[in-house]
Order: C-alpha cells, then sequence, then structure tokens
C-alpha cells in the first residue's frame, strides 16, 4: 500500500505519520510525506521525503509516479494567514486540491482511483452560528476565505468521486489540541496554549472569558478518524463524502478545570480570563452540536474533558 500525505510535517501530520510507521494501517510499505520541508531526513526505509510546494507540478507527479492507493490531503494554510495572503491562501488551500484531484484522475484512467481522506474545518460553517445548535443540516455560510475554500474542496472532492477519480471522505475537524508551542499561524493557539500551560502549573492569561465555549478534539482522537476515514466505507458518508466530525463542546472554564482535575493543578490560582471580542466572535461562540452522520458511519470523539487534556499531552487515554 502507498499512502501519500500532504502537510506531512504539521500538527496532525506528524501524528499520523507516527502511528502509520506503527501500523496503523497493515499493508504500508510505501509512505510519501509531502511538505514544504521537515525537521529531519526519515529514519524508517518506507518513508519518501518530498520537500516542495503542493502548488508546484512536479512534487505531486513525483508522488504520483508510483500509484498511489491513499491520500491524506492536510497541507493548508491556516485560517488567519488566509486572510492576510488571499492569493496564496486560495492557491494552497483550493487550487492544490484540484491539482491532487487531477493527478489522481490520470492515475484512474488506468489503476484504482486513491481513496482520497481531506481535512476539511468547521470554518465552512460560518459565524455566527446558529444559537441553537449546529447538525448536520446546519447550511454552509463560510465567513473566511480559509472556509469557503474548504468548502469549495468538499464539492470538488464529492464530484470528482462521482467520476471515480477518487474515492472521496471530507472529514470537518474542529479545534485540535494541544499544538506545541510557538507560531502557527492559527487564530485558535491559544486554545493549546491554555492547556499545555496550565498542565504544567504556569500562569496563563486566556484572552476570552471563561463561560466562552468551543468544540474541542485532541491530537490523537484526530489521528484515529481520520485513519477509520481510511478504511471505512465511503458510502457511509452518502453523496456529499463529508461529514462534520463529533468533538466535545467545553466552556473555557470546563477545560481549564479539566486540566487541574487530570493534572492535579491549582488552576484557579493560574489562569486569568480576558475578553478579546474578534476572538470570542470566532472561538468562544458555539452552541451544542450534533452529528448523527458521523456517529453512525463510527467517528468518535475524546469522550469527556479528562481524557481529552490527557490524551491532547500525548498521556494515557483510557
Ligand atoms: N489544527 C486544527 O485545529 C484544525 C482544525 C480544523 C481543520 N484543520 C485542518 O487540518 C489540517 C492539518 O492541520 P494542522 O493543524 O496539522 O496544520 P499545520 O499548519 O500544522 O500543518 C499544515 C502543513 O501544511 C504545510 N503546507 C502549507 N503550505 C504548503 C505548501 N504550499 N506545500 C506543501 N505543504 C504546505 C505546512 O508546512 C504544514 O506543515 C489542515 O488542512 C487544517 O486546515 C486543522
Amino acid at each position: 500500500m502507498h499512502v501519500l500525505i500532504t502537510g506531512a510535517a504539521g500538527f496532525v501530520g506528524q501524528a499520523l505519520v507516527a502511528r502509520l510507521l506503527d501500523g496503523a494501517l497493515p499493508g504500508l510499505d510505501r509512505l510519501t510525506l509531502l511538505d514544504l520541508g521537515f525537521p529531519a531526513p526519515a529514519t524508517d526505509a518506507r518513508v519518501v521525503q518530498l520537500a516542495g510546494s503542493i502548488t508546484d507540478a512536479a512534487p505531486i507527479a513525483a508522488a504520483f509516479a508510483t500509484p498511489v492507493d491513499l491520500v491524506f490531503h492536510l497541507a493548508s494554510v491556516p485560517g488567519g494567514a488566509a486572510e492576510r495572503d488571499p492569493l496564496l491562501g486560495r492557491q494552497v488551500n483550493l487550487d492544490a486540491t484540484v491539482a491532487l484531484i487531477d493527478a489522481a484522475r490520470l492515475q484512474a484512467a488506468t489503476r484504482p482511483a486513491p481513496v482520497f481522506v481531506f481535512a476539511s474545518t468547521i470554518a465552512v460553517l460560518g459565524a455566527p452560528l446558529p444559537a441553537q445548535g449546529v447538525d448536520d443540516a446546519t447550511p454552509c455560510r463560510p465567513r473566511l476565505s480559509y472556509g469557503a475554500h474548504k468548502l469549495a474542496c468538499e464539492i470538488l472532492i464529492a464530484d470528482a468521486t462521482r467520476r471515480g477519480w477518487i474515492d472521496g471522505r471530507s472529514l470537518r475537524l474542529a479545534g485540535i489540541v494541544a499544538r506545541p508551542a510557538g507560531p502557527s499561524g492559527l487564530l485558535s493557539a491559544f486554545m493549546s496554549d491554555l492547556i499545555r500551560e496550565l498542565a504544567a502549573g504556569r500562569p496563563f492569561a486566556c484572552p476570552i472569558p471563561a463561560d466562552c465555549q468551543a468544540w474541542l478534539m485532541s491530537v490523537p482522537c484526530t489521528v484515529d478518524n481520520l485513519l477509520h476515514a481510511a478504511t471505512a466505507d465511503g458510502a457511509l458518508l452518502g453523496e456529499p463524502r463529508v461529514c462534520t466530525l463529533p468533538a466535545l463542546h467545553l466552556s473555557f472554564g470546563a477545560l481549564a478545570g479539566a486540566v487541574g482535575t487530570a493534572f492535579g493543578v491549582a488552576v484557579d490560582r493560574l489562569v486569568s480570563w480576558g475578553s478579546d471580542p474578534a476572538l470570542e466572535a470566532n472561538f468562544g461562540r458555539y452552541p451544542p452540536l450534533a452529528t448523527p452522520l458521523a456517529e453512525a458511519a463510527g467517528f468518535r470523539h475524546d469522550g469527556d474533558a479528562c481524557r481529552l487534556v490527557l490524551a491532547a499531552l500525548g498521556q494515557a487515554r483510557g
């Protein structure tokens, strides 16, 4: 089995690569990783690293020079960065997806079409979200170019699936935690910072109030769901081939409390709450979430807040 991961050196990509090399998909014998660069050379003989931009034809052609069975398309320019540079955002978040589908189309003319797992986002839903809650019937009204381009990709992936060029599965991901410290271009990075800093017993100034609520998933649970998407029957997602993944609906106060319980830290003395209106509007007003389509197809959230924070920081999940 030949698996291609775009954005393989990113936060989710690195976790997915580790799980694949640990045997998550039996039969894997070639793993092509495509990203702008890699922190270190590969040490596993199954891995081929392609350093280059997915906006260029050469790395995509190199990746498909050996027929691909499964694509995890994770490469993206995050929402904040895409708002600042809309042309780059479109080239990476939309045009490169079209180029990948085209490469798959050429392959599918003579060989089986690859399974194509796409990391979409709840940003396709837009803001404000309906206060009574979001479910599988909630209309998409993206308010960021990032969300608009991801939604366009979902539609193109469904159409390419109908045509037999790929076997697509688009997963709308919520806030994934806990991203390592450092610049990421993500406006939502404070969610990961809260978990990491409080768990380490360090003070943390959360930029939004404690009663703000978000939809969250740990990175190991996200990888579980990506792997499930790769192996499940794509028809479970219907013709649109897309689902919003289940996620825990938590207030930031409850999240901080769970960190305190899970790591034995007196968080009340460490955390302070701010009131950034823009961050609150984008990341703090999430209503209840119902995801019956994804749950019927076997996708899962972390279970509860304590499990989420433990998993987010790489501790055992029970
Ligand atoms: N992290 C989250 O909370 C979250 C939430 C919703 C959706 N998603 C989606 O999940 C996917 C993975 O997210 P992540 O957190 O790992 O993102 P990330 O930013 O950590 O990783 C993305 C990777 O894509 C690479 N990339 C960017 N431009 C590229 C280009 N031109 N050519 C090749 N590679 C390029 C980057 O170098 C990076 O390694 C993304 O598609 C993102 O939109 C993430």
